[in-house]
């Protein structure tokens, strides 16, 4: 208002006549604080249009999944190794796990039976693809990248492709490296495809271990919006020192196959389950309270708490820290057991009906390394995109 008053004053246009060059200095000179204070105030306005303009968020549009057929159950087990259902169910909450049988099958299969039906749900056309990350620990060989394989199966082709891995954590790992991608604004559809066949490194005659795993894929479709959804936040951790609790000691380069690794059983998982309990207990309630205290949310602000699914002590004892009630909690560990890097987004699959724009999520994971974390994020759309 002031501004405009002092453009259309009556005496200055009488007197000088409508030249704008001439009336700015003439402004410039008379009102010279005026002036600088106009001058601050289009600064202003153009700085925060700009910042609002650049604010680019990564949003999931897309989620589905895929489990295989064959079924393990804890009656199955009791005939394999020393155990009974009673013990399975009360030491760790599963009740079965799901197993990829067949020659020559690997997580790729299951990634691209993932990363297909999120295709067909977002109506995404595979060469629209710009980035496909696949979060794993099981790759289908050591190289090439288990990603390249399923974009090679799925004639995704103007995409690149790369594998991570952190153990159980990679999937909310690959999600945040995805959504910087997104960010940047240059890639507009990013997926993320997490899932492992861990039954293809599990020692059946190990009671402790073999118990845990089951086989699964899930797959998400990033896209950028300049709403208020999105991954908002996250917190990752590692700690190295962890690795003796639980590895796989051949395989790599330090141990490379051979009869001797293959006649130890070393190609299987090794995990000394208490000390690995103990981390994981306290780091993945640590984290969680600490992303939902960082964006001052409480147990009221949070719609759902999706937790790596290791153990469902684990995620009842992290539920609990964060004051939540476990209505709010997807849990879906009986029937899939740990599926490592499918389990998060197997849940979201599940519970996708049930979600809503602007629910906060908070996403949590712990896994060998050590590695854990959490994501806070905002969900993008109502129900199933079916
Ligand atoms: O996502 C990757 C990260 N991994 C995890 O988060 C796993 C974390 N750890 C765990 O979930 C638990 O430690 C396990 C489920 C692996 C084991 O449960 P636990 O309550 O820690 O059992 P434990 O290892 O302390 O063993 C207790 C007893 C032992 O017998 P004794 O020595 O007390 O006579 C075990 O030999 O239970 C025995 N046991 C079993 N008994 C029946 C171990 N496994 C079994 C079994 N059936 N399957």
């Amino acid at each position: 208002m002031l501004s405009l008053s002092i453009f259309y004053h009556p005496r200055l246009f009488r007197k000088r006549g409508f030249c704008y060059v001439q009336t700015l200095q003439f402004l410039k000179k008379r009102y010279s604080e005026v002036w600088y204070l106009l001058k601050s105030l289009l600064l202003l306005t153009s700085i925060k249009q700009k910042t609002q303009m650049a604010k680019l968020r990564a949003a999931i549009t897309g989620i589905n999944a895929w489990a295989p057929e064959d079924v393990l159950t804890n009656q199955d087990l009791e005939k394999m190794v020393a155990t009974t259902d009673d013990w399975i169910v009360s030491r760790t909450g599963i009740k079965e796990r799901h197993i990829l049988k067949g020659e020559g099958k690997g997580t790729s299969d299951m990634g691209a039976e993932a990363v297909k039906g999120l295709l067909m749900k977002t109506g995404t056309a595979a060469d629209e693809v710009d980035l496909l990350i696949c979060a794993t620990t099981t790759p289908d060989m050591q190289f090439p990248a288990t990603a390249n394989i399923i974009s090679h199966k799925l004639g995704i082709k103007n995409a690149f492709s790369f594998d991570m891995n952190a153990a159980c954590s990679t999937f909310i790992y690959a999600l945040e490296t995805a959504s910087k991608y997104v960010e940047s604004g240059e890639y507009k559809k990013v997926i993320v495809v997490g899932g492992d066949k861990m039954s293809s490194i599990t020692d059946y005659t190990d009671r402790a271990t073999c118990v845990i795993f089951g086989d699964a894929a899930g797959a998400v479709l990033l896209e950028p919006t300049t709403e208020n959804v999105g991954i908002m936040d996250h917190r990752f951790y590692t700690d190295g020192s962890g690795m003796v609790h639980l590895n796989q000691k051949a395989g790599g380069s330090v141990k490379p196959a051979s009869h001797e690794t293959v006649d130890a059983r070393e190609h299987f998982i090794y995990q000394e389950g208490q000390p690995v309990f103990k981390f994981a207990v306290t780091n993945m309630a640590d984290v969680s309270v600490e992303i939902m205290e960082r964006n001052h949310l409480t147990s009221d602000d949070i719609s759902w708490l999706v937790p790596h699914q290791a153990n469902l002590r684990i995620i009842e004892a992290t539920a609990k820290r964060m004051k939540l009630d476990k209505s709010k909690v997807m849990i879906n560990i009986q029937k899939y057991g740990n599926t490592t890097n499918g389990t998060i987004p197997m849940c979201l699959h599940e519970w996708e009906n049930q979600l809503k724009k602007g629910d906060n999520i908070v996403l949590s994971a712990f896994g060998g390394g050590f590695t854990w974390g959490a994501i806070y994020l905002k969900w993008a759309y109502d129900g199933n995109r079916k």
